[in-house]
């Protein structure tokens, strides 16, 4: 069974990583005693890509890239397989209230050659999906600021693959030292008591996570 876990975060061994880093532990535990499970963990930042440019070779009736991106990066080989997959976990942080640009772009290679208008997806596997989503912000001021802005792309995935779940995680640990860094907006001292009492809860939320994704990669979903 192939499962990829996809960081949108530059920072490899930050809040989105780590807590990737638990949903696998949890896909890994949870599927122990099942034969060959490959955990592919890809780091976006380290590929070269674009997001979709508009060729629609994926929609031409009969054309050779009909429902496939042809677009030759380092996304070509790597979209099937995802597309393929028994399950994906996707990991973003939010920069300036979206998901980042290497996550958009992705996310529109991803879904879109499986994209059809007003019709039925192309998807050639229905597996299950989730988004993990990492903020500065509170969830009360997540709840006044963003709303419901992610449920658009939740949407889409839905559409596409399954319902993805959901995880936020709110009033994240940013910079490795606030005394060295310029900000007036957050108070280190409760920006550490934060991540001392709630990042585990936090990271146990991943791995839970990971465990559902295992469980349901089981299921005919
Ligand atoms: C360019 C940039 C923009 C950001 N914009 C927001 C924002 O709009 N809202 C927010 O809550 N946090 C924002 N943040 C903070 C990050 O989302 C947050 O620290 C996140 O947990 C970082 O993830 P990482 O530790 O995995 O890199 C921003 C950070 C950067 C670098």
């Amino acid at each position: 069974m192939d499962f990829y876990i996809i960081n949108g975060s530059p920072r490899k061994k930050y809040n989105t990583a780590e807590l990737l880093e638990k949903a696998s532990q949890g896909i890994k535990d949870e599927l122990k005693d099942t034969n060959e499970v490959n955990i592919h963990q890809i780091h976006l930042y380290d590929l070269d890509y674009k997001g979709c440019k508009s060729c629609f070779h994926c929609k031409r009736i009969g054309g050779k890239y009909y429902a496939k991106c042809p677009i030759k990066d380092d996304l070509l080989d790597l979209i099937p397989k995802i597309q393929n997959s028994d399950g994906i976990i996707l990991g973003s942080p939010i920069y300036f209230g979206e998901i980042t640009g290497e996550m958009r772009s992705f996310l529109e290679r991803l879904l879109f050659s499986l994209f059809v208008y007003g019709g039925e997806s192309n998807a050639p596997k229905k597996m299950p999906v989730a988004m993990i989503y990492t903020m500065n912000v509170t969830e009360e001021v997540f709840n006044g600021l963003y709303g419901n802005k992610f449920d658009l792309m939740e949407d889409i995935i839905e559409g596409i693959f399954t319902k993805p779940y959901s995880l936020k995680v709110y009033d994240t640990y940013q910079f490795s030292d606030y005394s060295k860094y310029e900000n007036y907006a957050f108070d280190p001292e409760l920006k550490a008591k934060r991540k001392e009492e709630h990042f585990s809860i936090d990271l146990k939320d991943a791995y839970d996570l990971g465990v559902k994704i295992a469980q349901d990669s089981l299921k005919d979903i």
